[in-house]
Formats: structure tokens, sequence, C-alpha cells
């Protein structure tokens, strides 16, 4: 009867913990600033565990920033996201202060939201999903990774207390996985993804031990928690020619060469990448560069340009480079010291409170921690893209010969 009731009185607290004069206060901002469907939404809010946790938390007077669709994005916004309200306004809510931040594209600004529902998120550590915005050339700032970056614009900025609301010209829509995202979102890469959607190799599931033939699409989908990928664009695919035949040939070398664009284990944005330190999944070292031309990524004997940054992804990040990093080396014991790395890394979850990848001292900077972080060691020798040391069911394994068969699907492009 006592723990009952002291159960209750816990269950009552954390929903006592909501401050009501500042949730009333926000509402009302909100509707002066034409977010009334938006306060609907949050209205029902209550009626969920994860709902009343946001409620609690950003009316806890810490900074944050809401991201608030106007009337007309509720409007025009797909039924399935205005239908799961809790799921909705986690993604528009970043924990911090992010007034002191401003980035022009391609540079981005990244902050961790609160939506971790894990039918929609599966990063390392069990992470939150990321948002990504910049100042375009337009002079607006806008949410990336939409469905149409025209109209995911910041229109109008206010605040209430310490939360700053970013008014917004279309509800936020969450990343998809790889292959969704290359369909809604990246010309650059249509040939790539069709390609991998019809290359079929050898999968081991982790979690359930089972080993079938699968579309590499479905793996990079499905298979990774936490990944990042270097994925040259078409042109730098047909720009290899009939270069790469020594390397089809060599399924070894094409395992190798592939391991090379992925950091496995960790997603990086593009603001971390700067000044930090990262292994390949074939345990070679990626370097990064950052001027007024753009952002590099050099393996090997490879400088490659990042084209389009921070493709956000339902399981990681990818960026789009101009350059296939073509490079044969590998050492598998820096791989795996790597991999169990990312791996300690990805367990000390901390709550982010400021722009990913921002200090106070650069507008791009290292973060602090140095990130050794990444990549896949071989456990087996049929397993190109094991991660190492990681718990059985987030172990994946790329076979040897699909490996071979992405890479090859580059030549089949080109
Ligand atoms: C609740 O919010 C109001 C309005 O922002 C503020 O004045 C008050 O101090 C807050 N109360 C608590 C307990 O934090
Ligand atoms: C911006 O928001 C403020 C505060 O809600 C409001 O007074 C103003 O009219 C808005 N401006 C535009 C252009 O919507
Ligand atoms: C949520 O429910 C609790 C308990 O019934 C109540 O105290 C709180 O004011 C409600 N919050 C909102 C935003 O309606
Ligand atoms: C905003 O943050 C400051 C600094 O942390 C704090 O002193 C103040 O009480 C907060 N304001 C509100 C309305 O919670
Ligand atoms: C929402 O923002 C868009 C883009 O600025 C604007 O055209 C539209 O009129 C706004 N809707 C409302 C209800 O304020
Ligand atoms: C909503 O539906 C669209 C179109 O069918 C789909 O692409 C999208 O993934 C769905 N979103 C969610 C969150 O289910
Ligand atoms: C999502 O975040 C909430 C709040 O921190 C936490 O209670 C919940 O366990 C998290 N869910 C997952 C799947 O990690
Ligand atoms: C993928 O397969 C489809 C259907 O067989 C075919 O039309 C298409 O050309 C293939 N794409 C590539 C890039 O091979
Ligand atoms: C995968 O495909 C190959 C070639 O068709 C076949 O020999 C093998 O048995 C298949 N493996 C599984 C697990 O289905
Ligand atoms: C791995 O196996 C589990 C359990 O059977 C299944 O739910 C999951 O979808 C599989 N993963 C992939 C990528 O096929
Ligand atoms: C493939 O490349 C690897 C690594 O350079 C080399 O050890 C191996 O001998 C090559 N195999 C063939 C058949 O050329
Ligand atoms: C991006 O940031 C870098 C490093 O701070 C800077 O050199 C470059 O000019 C910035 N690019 C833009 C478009 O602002």
């Amino acid at each position: 009867m006592k723990l009952l009731s002291l159960a209750l009185l816990a269950a009552a607290n954390s929903v006592v913990a909501q401050n009501s004069t500042f949730l009333d206060g926000l509402m009302s901002t909100l509707e002066h600033a034409g977010c009334t469907s938006l306060t609907q939404l949050a209205s029902s809010l209550n009626s969920t565990s994860q709902g009343q946790y946001l409620l609690k938390t950003i009316s806890n007077g810490d900074p944050y920033v809401l991201f608030a669709p106007n009337d007309t994005a509720v409007s025009n916004a797909p039924s399935n996201l205005t239908s799961n309200p809790a799921d909705l306004l986690s993604y528009h809510v970043v924990h911090g202060n992010f007034s002191g931040q401003s980035t022009t594209y391609p540079n981005t600004t990244v902050g961790r939201t609160f939506l971790n529902d894990t039918t929609y998120v599966s990063l390392e550590g069990n992470k939150s999903q990321v948002v990504a915005w910049a100042t375009r050339s337009d002079g607006n700032v806008h949410v990336l990774n939409q469905r149409s970056d025209s109209s995911s614009m910041v229109t109008n900025v206010t605040s209430y207390g310490n939360v700053t609301i970013y008014v917004v010209s279309s509800v936020l829509e969450w990343p998809d996985n790889f292959s969704g995202a290359l369909s809604a979102d990246t010309p650059y890469l249509d040939g790539l993804g069709a390609t991998i959607s019809n290359v079929t190799q050898s999968f081991y599931n982790g979690t359930d031990g089972s080993t079938s033939n699968e579309t590499v699409a479905r793996i990079i989908d499905g298979g990774f928690k936490g990944f990042t990928l270097f994925a040259p664009n078409t042109s730098a695919i047909e720009a290899l020619g009939g270069g790469i035949t020594q390397y089809e040939q060599n399924a070894t070398l094409l395992q190798i060469i592939l391991a090379n664009h992925i950091i496995n284990g960790t997603s990086v944005y593009s603001p971390e990448l700067v000044g930090q330190d990262y292994t390949s999944a074939a345990g070679e070292q990626f370097s990064f560069s950052i001027n007024s031309t753009g952002q590099y990524v050099k393996m090997g004997s490879v400088t490659a340009r990042i084209i389009q940054p921070d493709v956000l992804l339902s399981n990681g990040v990818a960026h789009i480079i101009d350059q296939v990093l073509l490079n044969t080396e590998e050492d598998t014991s820096a791989a795996s010291s790597a991999a169990a790395s990312a791996t300690s890394m990805a367990a000390q979850s901390t709550t982010e409170t400021r722009p990913i990848g921002y200090s106070q001292t650069a507008s791009l900077a290292s973060g602090g921690a140095s990130g050794s972080s990444a990549s896949g060691s071989s456990s087996s020798s049929s397993a190109a893209l094991a991660v190492g040391g990681l718990s059985a069911s987030q172990i994946v394994g790329l076979g040897f010969t699909a490996v071979a068969l992405i890479v090859g699907a580059f030549v089949v492009i080109a």
C-alpha cells in the first residue's frame, strides 16, 4: 500500500514538474506567432508519457530551440506526421542556446532533438535524432534534409523565457533511411541508389545469427546503428572510368576501398569533422580540412570535397563527395581498436546542450574529446565489415563478396 502510494506520488511528481504557468505563456506566444495549430497538437501531449516528458522538459527553465511550424505548414503536413504529436514535437525541440550560432551553407549547425522513438531512430548509444540548419544563399535560415528545402525556412524568430522559437514554413520530417533519403533528396546519388538496390550480397544478422542474401540497400538501411558514409556522387564514380578494372578483379581490394569510405559505429556530422581524427572501417586515417572553398576529406592520396554535408539518416549520416576515395591500404588492428573506441564512446550517453561540433572559440570546431571513432574489423574470414566490440544484436557483417559487388556497382554505373 505504502509502496503503491509512493509510486503514485512519484508518477504525479513527474507530471507536476511541468510548469503550467510557463507552458501557458509559451502556448500564448506561439498563438501570437501564427502557430495556433501547433498548440493544438501540443495539447494532446499530456496523454502520453513521452509527451509529458517533453512538456516537463521544455518548461524547466533551460534554454531550448523550438522549431514552430505555422498554421499553413501544419495544414499542409502529411497526416501521418500530425497524427503522431509526441514524435512530431520531439523532433522540433533542441536543447541548448543557439543564439550565438550562425552558419552559412555548406557549413551547417547541428542540434540534437528529443526524438528517440526506435521506430524511426537507430543511432549509436540510442541517441536522439539530430536536425541541421544553415543560412542559404537567399539569406534565410533553412532547415536541411526536408522534402523541399525552399519550403523549410525560418520566417520569424521570437522567444518565451529561455525558449527561442524559430517559426518555420513547414513541419519538419525526421530523416528516413538511406534508400529513402537518396530517392527524396539527393539527385547526385540517383545512380548509386538504384545500383545498391539491385545488388544482392550475403548478410550476417547479429540479432538472430542468420545469414541471408540481401540487397546492399537493405543492409545499409537496416544493418547499421550509427555510421558515417562518405558517398561518392555519380560523376565521381563515372570519372574512374576503366581505371577501376584492376580492383574489380580483386575482391579484397574492392572490400578495402569500400571500407575506406565508412566510419563504422559513429555518426559524425560535418561540424564535428573539423580538427578530429577518424579511422575508417579498414583502419586507415581520414583527415579533414575546411576553408572558404569548402570542406574536404583526405584518405590515402585522394582529397575529396564534400559537396553536400549532413544527409541525415535514421541510422547515421552521409556526406556526399566528389571523388572516390581510392585507397587500397588497410590496417586491421587500427580498425579493431577504433571500433572498440567507438563502442565505448557511444555508451557514454551525454546530453547535448549546444550545437554539435560547436565551441565558444571557433565557429566550427573540435568538440572536446578527441574522437578516434569508427570502423569495422574483420572478426571472421567472411565478415568484411563487422562492428567490433558491439553486442551481438548490433553486429553486422557484410560479406566479402558483397563488398566487392558494391564497388563493382560503381563500375556498372560508369
Ligand atoms: C514557472 O514559469 C514561470 C514563467 O516563466 C516562472 O516565473 C516561474 O519561476 C516558474 N516556476 C518554477 C517553479 O520554475
Ligand atoms: C514575428 O513574430 C512577432 C512576435 O510573435 C510578431 O509580432 C510579428 O508580427 C511576426 N512577424 C512576422 C513577419 O510574422
Ligand atoms: C498535464 O496533466 C497534469 C496532471 O493532470 C496537469 O497538472 C498539467 O497541467 C497538464 N499539462 C498540460 C499542458 O495540460
Ligand atoms: C533563463 O536562464 C537563466 C540562466 O540560466 C536563468 O537565470 C533564468 O531563470 C531562466 N529564465 C527562465 C524564464 O526560466
Ligand atoms: C506561414 O509561412 C508561410 C511562409 O512564410 C506564409 O506564406 C504563410 O502565410 C504563413 N501562414 C500563416 C498562417 O502565418
Ligand atoms: C508518411 O507517409 C509518407 C508517404 O507515404 C512516407 O514516405 C513517410 O515515410 C511516412 N512518414 C512516417 C513518419 O511514417
Ligand atoms: C528516450 O528518451 C527518454 C527521455 O530521456 C527516455 O526516458 C527513454 O528511455 C528514451 N528511449 C530510448 C529508446 O532510449
Ligand atoms: C536495376 O534493376 C532494374 C530492373 O531490373 C533496371 O531497370 C535498372 O537499370 C537497374 N539499375 C542499375 C543501376 O543497374
Ligand atoms: C545466396 O546466394 C547464393 C548464390 O545464389 C547461394 O549459393 C546461397 O545459398 C545464398 N545464401 C543464402 C543464405 O540464401
Ligand atoms: C535481423 O533479425 C531480426 C530478428 O529476426 C529482424 O527483426 C531484423 O529485421 C533483421 N535485420 C535485418 C537488417 O534484416
Ligand atoms: C588482391 O589484393 C590483395 C591486397 O593487395 C593481395 O594480397 C592479393 O594477392 C590480391 N589477389 C589477387 C588474386 O590478385
Ligand atoms: C565555413 O567555415 C569555414 C571555417 O570556419 C570558413 O572558412 C568558411 O568560409 C565557411 N564557409 C561559409 C560559406 O561560410
